[in-house]
């Protein structure tokens, strides 16, 4: 008996799957109804982690990727195999021959999950931590027109600024695949009208912001994320946010 896919996904259809690891007292859930559908390979990292939100979070995004894939295509959740670029970014193992992308982010038990269709996709979502070390991260990640454009705002405002920078570039990043291995002070994401992020890129990056749709994603306030989908110039994309209660 064949599996029959239960979801469409065009070209330019852009799927974002959203999820939490926790429970609604905040503590972790135990998944262990979603650990089936792991490889032993991931079962066996699952059992590494010491904190129980790790764990969690880890059978979350894992079991979340294989269950939306498994929307797409006629293949089982268990039965999906991967392949990773130098830079560790996974992707559809190509002996399945399936024509999908998809990209993973979590934090803090925010597990967030893109997929498109033969199109770059990077996502990013981040927890705004008081833990975080601003005057040092600013210098490391930013450029100096974001630095220029920070230092006008109140001071308040600078942790807020500097994750919407973090997840703009961590998710453009992600969707060329180099992770954090690019020059992330040539990207500049800034935000003219307070909101709306614009993207330039100096000539190291070999690449024109007119080649990329990014945007927000729409979490909770206390996170942050973006999206940035590889489009030919003006495509127009369509962009649908999943639940998993769909699966
Ligand atoms: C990818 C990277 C940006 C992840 O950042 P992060 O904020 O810690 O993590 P996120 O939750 O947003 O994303 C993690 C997920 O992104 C995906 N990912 C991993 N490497 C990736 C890459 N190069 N590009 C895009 N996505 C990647 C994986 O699905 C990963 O999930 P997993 O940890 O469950 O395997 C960061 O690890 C990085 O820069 N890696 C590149 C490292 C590198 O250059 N290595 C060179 C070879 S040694």
């Amino acid at each position: 008996m064949t599996r029959e896919p239960r979801s469409t996904l065009s070209r330019t259809d852009v799927h974002l799957w959203i999820a939490s690891s926790d429970g609604p007292d905040g503590e972790p859930s135990s998944l262990r109804e979603l650990e089936p559908v792991l490889s032993a390979e991931e079962r066996n990292r699952a059992d590494q982690f010491y904190f129980p939100h790790d764990r969690a979070q880890f059978v979350m995004a894992r079991s979340l990727l294989r269950r939306c894939l498994s929307q797409y295509a006629d293949i089982e959740p268990s039965a999906w195999e991967f392949e990773f670029n130098a830079f560790g970014k996974p992707a559809v193992h190509r002996r399945l021959g399936v024509d999908l992308d998809f990209n993973l982010s979590h934090s803090r038990g925010m597990c967030m999950l893109g997929i498109t269709r033969q199109r770059p996709i990077g996502v990013d979502v981040e927890k705004r931590d008081a833990r975080i070390s601003l005057p040092d991260l600013i210098h490391q990640v930013m450029s100096e027109p974001e630095i220029e454009e920070l230092r006008r705002l109140p001071a308040r405002a600078w942790k807020s600024r500097f994750l919407d920078v973090w997840v703009f570039k961590e998710a453009y990043a992600k969707a060329r695949g180099q992770g954090m291995s690019l020059p992330l002070q040539d990207i500049s994401f800034l935000f003219p009208d307070g909101r709306t992020p614009e993207l330039t890129l100096k000539p190291s990056l070999a690449d024109r912001p007119d080649n990329w749709l990014y945007d927000f994603i729409k979490v909770p306030s206390d996170f942050h994320a973006a999206i940035c989908i590889g489009r030919r110039r003006d495509e127009e994309l369509r962009l649908v946010v999943r639940e998993p209660a769909q699966l």
